[in-house]
């Protein structure tokens, strides 16, 4: 049954102001100008579609006394002379208590069909700007439900990681495992640009389990407009930023980050901004910088965002532009690794490339070095291991390489995890310093 206050943010009251309307003056591509427009940038407007609807769009940016919009939907029945007209609330997105436990698009609208959200804040699409001592440090360990992660490459709370293949390598299934087996209090997830079916998939097995009344989920599908992605990726931080500042351990996931920067890139190069490295303008890259900054844990509240990226490395390229960029601003990254996929062996962790830069800092001095004995085993048998399958060790001439041998099946059976089993942080260190019999 609908309750009043269900109906308070749909209400919206009667306005006898006389309405400022702009007009669309040019329309190249997807760029649309708008003369007598006075919005600022990160506004919503309708434009009228002239058969009684009309169409969303965003104010991009402006230009010689015009604004520059861009389309929210796929298609309009644009005109010359189109009447435009701002709604909403400029550059600010709605964020609430009532997000948990539902699924909506880049525009904050629900879409999973379980009537309207309540609305009970409007937050700063781009965040706001907090002092860099606000950022507290990374002092607790992060507890994410898998094996590999927990005992090699720890996370900690309010830490961002990155998690970098090529496609179909396992990415979406790993932030998967980790929204199912973390140990925060809050799981905010935005699907950005991925596959309209993955969503389906995720709503599926999380919003029916009982992490669905602590989980937000935002959707933007592939075929969606390019700033309706940054939206819905910007929608997903400000949640996690909303439930931070009441003090909450949240995990924010965000698959991909690839996908955001595209969406930024796309944007940019729209409004004639150059493209350098592969095409990327430099304020893609500043983007998503931005972005992943707002993770964190905060000083004043208490609270934390854990945050998790994924990062498509296209055609396996560790280079690449948005790759580089990631790297250089999270706290860590996991590497997936294709050859592992295709061995079959997954969670494809490829330890030895991965790191989490504040590991050090959180776990025991025991810890640290098993993990530390751990990879050196695993980098030594990678680095010879087509001499050992062609036979050409012999056994004894490198004691430590005849170690990481006999123990081969044990360290793989360590890093192979099934999909719904959960591996918490203490069962991890355990069966670690069990594996050499500490
Ligand atoms: N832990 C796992 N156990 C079994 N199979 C897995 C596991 N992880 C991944 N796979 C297999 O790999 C396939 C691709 O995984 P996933 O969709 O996670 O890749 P991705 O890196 O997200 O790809 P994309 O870049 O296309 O989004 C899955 O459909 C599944 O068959
Ligand atoms: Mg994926």
């Amino acid at each position: 049954m609908l309750t009043l206050d269900d109906l308070l943010p749909i209400a919206t009251p009667l306005k006898l102001e006389p309405r400022r309307f702009g007009r669309v003056v040019a329309c190249d591509g997807g760029l649309i100008e708008a003369g007598g427009l006075d919005v600022p940038v990160g506004a919503l407007c309708r434009i009228d579609d002239g058969h009684g609807g009309s169409q969303p769009s965003e104010a991009i940016g402006f230009r010689n006394g015009r604004t520059m919009l861009m389309l929210l939907g796929d298609t309009v029945r644009l005109r010359p002379g189109s009447r435009i007209w701002t709604e909403g609330h400029p550059g600010m997105l709605p964020v609430g208590t009532s997000f948990l436990g539902r699924a909506v698009d880049g525009e904050g609208h629900p879409i999973d069909g379980l009537g309207p959200v309540r609305v009970d804040a409007w937050a700063p699409a781009g965040g706001a700007r907090v002092s860099a001592l606000e950022r507290a440090r990374v002092s607790e360990p992060f507890d994410t439900g898998v094996r590999a992660i927990n005992a090699l490459t720890t996370f900690g709370t309010g830490q961002r990681v990155g998690v970098m293949a090529g496609s179909g390598v396992g990415k979406s299934v790993l932030i998967d495992m980790i929204a199912h087996g973390h140990d925060a209090e809050i799981t905010v997830v935005g699907l950005i640009g991925e596959r309209a079916s993955e969503v389906s998939d995720f709503v599926a097995r999380h919003m029916s389990s009982e992490r669905r009344a602590t989980t937000a989920l935002v959707a933007v599908p592939a075929d969606h407009a390019p700033n309706l992605r940054l939206r819905g990726a910007c929608q997903a931080t400000a949640l996690a930023e909303h439930f931070r500042s009441q003090g909450k351990r949240v995990l924010l996931i965000l698959d991909s980050l690839t996908r955001v920067a595209h969406a930024t890139r796309e944007i940019g190069l729209l409004l004639g901004e150059p493209g350098a490295a592969r095409g990327y303008p430099p304020s893609a890259l500043s983007t998503i910088t931005k972005l992943v900054e707002r993770a964190g844990n905060s000083a004043s509240t208490g609270g934390s965002i854990t945050g998790l990226y994924t990062v498509l490395a296209d055609g396996d390229d560790q280079d690449d532009p948005v790759v580089d960029t990631a790297r250089a601003i999270l706290d860590g990254h996991l590497v997936l690794s294709r050859a592992l996929a295709q061995r079959g062996q997954y969670p494809a962790i490829d330890v030895a490339a991965s790191l989490s830069r504040v590991m050090d800092d959180i776990v025991s001095p025991g810890h640290r070095a098993l993990a530390r004995a751990f990879r050196a085993l695993v980098a030594n048998y990678e680095a010879n291991r087509d001499l050992v399958l062609m036979g050409a060790y012999r056994p004894g001439a490198d004691p430590e390489l005849d170690r990481a041998i006999g123990m081969q099946d044990a360290l793989n059976g360590f890093l192979s995890q099934e999909r719904d089993e959960q591996a918490s942080l203490d069962h991890s260190v355990a069966r670690l310093a069990a594996l050499f019999g500490a």
